[in-house]
């Protein structure tokens, strides 16, 4: 028999939430997580696991998980708490086990700011006759009180508790890098720049591991690139324009985020190219896709190619002191606008046959919120759909898909080559959704 643990998650990001605890789980090959407890209500989950190292590996590189602890009892005042402790089965075991442990105690709230006299309460648990030193710096053990309250308002915080949970601490999740990786203090950043939160969320999605190996398309200032070197990966990245590529001097590009970040080593490069024109050979094997296409409107979607190609007939003879004009360092080629729909089939297509079988695909598609116009998500034959998470704004959301490799015998339902959306997401952005956000 397995053991129980507590999970105690944050309260935001709902809807990728079990996505991320599905996909660690996935990932470090823990089969047996039953989800029937777990409810996007509450940052509480009760959950058995075989073990401690089990839970370490599944909550450590966790970004929206605060901590998982073995859970050692519940209730809804102090003494409720305390005979629920001593009624447990392991009670007696867990006590002898790390009785002679150097602990502390630590103390969480959700939602409120309970006046305890926390000496007091610490002990309140003499009964555990714990002999073991306190040390505040580094002990063996932390035993964390957390008190759940009901807020008054928003953003005022509940007094009495509803709830007290009380556990031995496992592991942290991984909280620090949001902090670590806020774009406030990123060197190289830009408008397109994704933050950091959901960006990382995202690499847990996608499934991103140590020692593979990364490509976002569409780079811009590589925020995805940085998520991705975060968890380890090798990752390289592409955009059509170059100004992205080049940064901002040398010491404010791609490159120097990593290098602040201490992490040089995982980034390998990235290129000036079209996605569409795609230069990497055509064998090179991504184990991990994970891109923000460009949605069209803080920049337009754009590839290579001329508009009225008749205009250029002729052209390519073209020569300057003596040289082909398109194959000069400065020459700028021409650029012809592109649909959502037919660059979204283009990367499903390409992730179909660069992705190993079980590799992931994940990306951003924007969506607008109109009760009158349906979502259509891209499909792909090879690819099934695993996850389709929606992060909503007032007139618009996006949506962060994840897909997963299944080869060609997987005959999946497609939708390439249709017009999906019914119009431009940038017309109906700054027509809809702006206009009625004044
Ligand atoms: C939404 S932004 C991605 C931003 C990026 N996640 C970041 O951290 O800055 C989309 C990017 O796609 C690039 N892009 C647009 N069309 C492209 C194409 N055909 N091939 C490659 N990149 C393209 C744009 O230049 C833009 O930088």
């Amino acid at each position: 028999m397995g053991k129980q643990y507590l999970l105690y998650m944050v309260q935001v990001h709902l809807n990728f939430r079990r996505a991320e605890l599905e996909s660690l789980a996935d990932l470090f090959g823990i089969t047996s997580i039953n989800f029937d407890n777990y409810s996007e209500d509450s940052p509480f989950f009760k959950v058995e696991l075989d073990n401690d190292e089990q839970a370490r590996d599944w909550i450590k590189r966790s970004i929206l998980t605060r901590a998982i602890y073995e859970y050692w009892g519940e209730g809804e005042n102090m003494d409720q708490l305390h005979t629920s402790i001593q009624n447990q089965p392991f009670y007696e075991e867990n006590k002898e086990k790390f009785a002679n442990d150097t602990f502390k105690f630590d103390f969480e709230s959700y939602r409120g700011y309970g006046k305890f006299d926390r000496v007091k309460q610490i002990e309140s648990f003499g009964y555990l006759a714990f002999k073991g030193k306190i040390r505040m710096k580094n002990p063996q053990q932390v035993y964390t009180l957390i008190d759940e309250y009901v807020p008054i308002s928003e953003n005022i915080g509940g007094i009495v508790p509803i709830k007290y949970y009380f556990g031995r601490l496992i592991q942290h999740g991984n909280r620090q890098a949001v902090e670590k990786y806020d774009l406030k203090k990123r060197p190289y950043k830009g408008t397109t720049s994704f933050e950091a939160e959901l960006s990382l969320v995202s690499a847990n999605i996608a499934q991103v591991k140590p020692g593979t190996f990364m490509y976002d398309p569409f780079a811009g200032t590589g925020s995805f690139l940085v998520a991705g070197g975060h968890f380890g990966a090798l990752v390289i990245g592409s955009d059509i324009d170059g100004r992205m590529i080049r940064g901002k001097g040398a010491s404010v590009d791609i490159g120097s985020n990593f290098k602040k970040y201490g992490e040089s080593e995982r980034f390998l490069d990235v290129l000036t190219m079209d996605f569409t024109h795609n230069a990497l050979r055509s064998n090179l094997v991504f184990d991990t896709i994970l891109c923000d296409p460009p949605y069209g409107i803080r920049e337009s979607i754009k590839v290579l190619g001329a508009k009225d190609p008749e205009k250029f007939i002729g052209k390519e003879n073209v020569e300057i002191d003596g040289e082909k004009a398109f194959l000069r360092k400065d020459y700028i080629p021409t650029k012809k606008p592109y649909s959502l729909d037919s660059l979204l089939d283009d990367l499903l297509e390409y992730a179909s046959q660069r992705l190993p079988i079980g590799g992931r695909l994940a990306f951003w598609m924007p969506t607008a919120n109109d009760e009158d116009v349906e979502t259509v998500i891209p499909l792909h034959s090879n690819l099934e759909l695993k996850y389709d998470c929606v992060q909503e704004f007032n007139k618009w959301s996006r949506r962060l898909l994840v897909y997963i490799n299944r080869g060609k015998g997987y005959d999946g339902t497609t939708n390439s080559g249709l017009q999906r959306s019914t119009a431009n997401f940038r017309d109906r952005y700054f027509t809809n959704f702006n206009q009625s956000q004044k």
